[in-house]
């Protein structure tokens, strides 16, 4: 089939590079110029796993252009995977998604099927589909297909994925869509197929990245107060866990969820629920422990140092919102750098991929390294964000004899209490006895 995908990001350039893959031949739209020069150069703009090998593999059956009249213009079908950022009331910002629609709307000439990837408040599509047809000569389908990837997992995700949702309301479109993702029906992929209406597909997803956000907001609740009673929230997401209604995923204890959904997600379901008169009181919840979780560690620092912070030196281990990805939207880094550099300290940072994109937020701001090593190098306490692997396997011996104190705040309880004990270190850790060895 022949594709269009507006939007190169995530979502976008995952979604076309896939879809490519299972044999349909895609053109890629963006409005960044340089993403576009980027990709017709045979690289990937974005750090995600796979994405530039298979980029390279499908390269017969892609194309990346600025030009989106070319694109949508013979397209069977058109993704829409723009972003969907949060107002400052909480709401979510459908700017980009009307652009690309109105693009679509006055360049396209026969019946089409338009497909919203981006994440959008219920009732969006359906909206879409009186706005589209009034006044209009040709028919649009409008088909709500929520996206369920995760950054740094993202292709396999999407060849993968658990489930593929489909919010379809006419035959002519529910035939289109199963038609386009059949082959990821079958073997070697075999995704369960559900078909729906438009606004429940757009509730599958709101309520899908609102619960996960919801058990990590719980876990870190139960995490804190594991600290104030001496319970280890290692032992206690352990026991938990073997209960199958609970699961082990998404039970890890740490300083919040960041990136650019769970945030967004949560604010744009509580601010829709409240437009409705019908307050969802657990997802304001689980934001309001969001936002005290993600500072933590500073607070945590704040208190032992009496507020004085003034000249000391942080290296931060880890910038993005999570190992594996360069994004840093909602990283809870940029929180905690802005509110050491407020109290006056020296900020080291290093991070394996993100950067490139730290440099372009705080230029010189903060001190950049290469290595664990360089950064945490004289250093009065380290910060670790990120559970990269990196981290995880780094000699804690090190950190005592590189470091001026070896004092640790660990936002993901990389390490075992006792080999931070042997290792000599202040060793804080999220819900967990704090180790003073030092
Ligand atoms: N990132 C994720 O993990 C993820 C997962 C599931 C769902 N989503 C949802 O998918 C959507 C996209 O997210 P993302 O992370 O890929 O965003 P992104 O910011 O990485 O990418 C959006 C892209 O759209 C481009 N764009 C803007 N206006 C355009 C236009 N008129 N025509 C063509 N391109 C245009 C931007 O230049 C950018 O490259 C959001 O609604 C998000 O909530 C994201």
């Amino acid at each position: 089939m022949k594709v269009a995908v507006a939007g190169t990001g995530y979502v976008g350039l995952v979604t076309a590079v896939c879809l490519a893959e299972i044999g349909h031949e895609v053109t890629c739209v963006d409005v960044d110029q340089k993403k576009i020069e980027c990709l017709q150069a045979g690289k990937c703009p974005i750090y995600e796993p796979e994405l530039e090998n298979l980029m390279h593999q499908n390269k017969e059956r892609l194309t990346y252009t600025l030009d989106y009249q070319r694109a949508y213009q013979n397209a069977d079908v058109i993704f829409v995977g723009v972003g969907t950022p949060e107002r400052y009331d909480g709401s979510a910002n459908l700017d980009y998604v009307y652009t690309v629609c109105r693009q679509i709307k006055e360049t396209v000439q026969k019946d089409t099927v338009v497909v919203i990837k981006s994440t959008v408040p219920i009732g969006t599509n359906d909206e879409l589909e009186k706005w589209f047809n009034d006044n209009s000569t040709v028919h649009f389908y409008i088909v709500s297909n929520p996206e369920f990837l995760a950054q740094g997992t993202a292709v396999h995700d999407t060849l993968y994925p658990a489930r593929i949702v489909v919010g379809v309301q006419e035959d002519y479109s529910k035939e289109i869509m199963a038609k386009l993702y059949y082959p990821l029906t079958v073997a070697p992929y075999l995704a369960p197929y559900l078909e729906m209406d438009r606004k429940s597909a757009e509730m599958v997803k709101y309520a899908s990245n609102d619960f996960l956000a919801l058990k990590i907001s719980y876990i870190n609740e139960i995490a804190n107060f594991c600290e104030k009673i001496g319970a280890d929230i290692e032992r206690v997401t352990q026991g938990m866990s073997y209960d199958k209604r609970i699961g082990d995923k998404f039970l890890n204890a740490g300083i919040g969820y960041g990136g650019s959904c769970f945030p967004k997600d949560t604010k744009a379901l509580h601010w829709l629920s409240q437009s409705l008169d019908c307050e969802l009181k657990t997802i304001k919840a689980c934001i309001e422990v969001n936002k005290n979780q993600r500072i933590k560690l500073f607070e945590k620092a704040r208190s032992d140092f009496d507020n004085q912070l003034n000249g000391k030196k942080v290296a931060i281990l880890g910038l993005s919102f999570k190992p594996n990805t360069d994004d840093l939207r909602e990283a809870p880094s940029i929180d905690n750098v802005r509110l050491l550099l407020d109290y006056g300290a020296i900020v080291h940072v290093y991070d394996p991929i993100a950067m490139d994109n730290f440099r372009r937020l705080f230029q010189d701001e903060v001190f950049y390294f290469d290595s664990i090593d360089q950064a945490i190098k004289d250093t009065d306490m380290v910060f670790i964000m990120t559970e990269a692997e990196e981290f995880r396997k780094y000699d804690l011996n090190k950190y005592r004899t590189l470091m001026k104190t070896p004092r640790i705040y660990d936002g993901r309880n990389c390490y075992d209490l006792i080999a931070a004990e042997k290792a000599h270190l202040y060793y804080y850790s999220i819900g967990r006895r704090t180790v003073d060895n030092g």
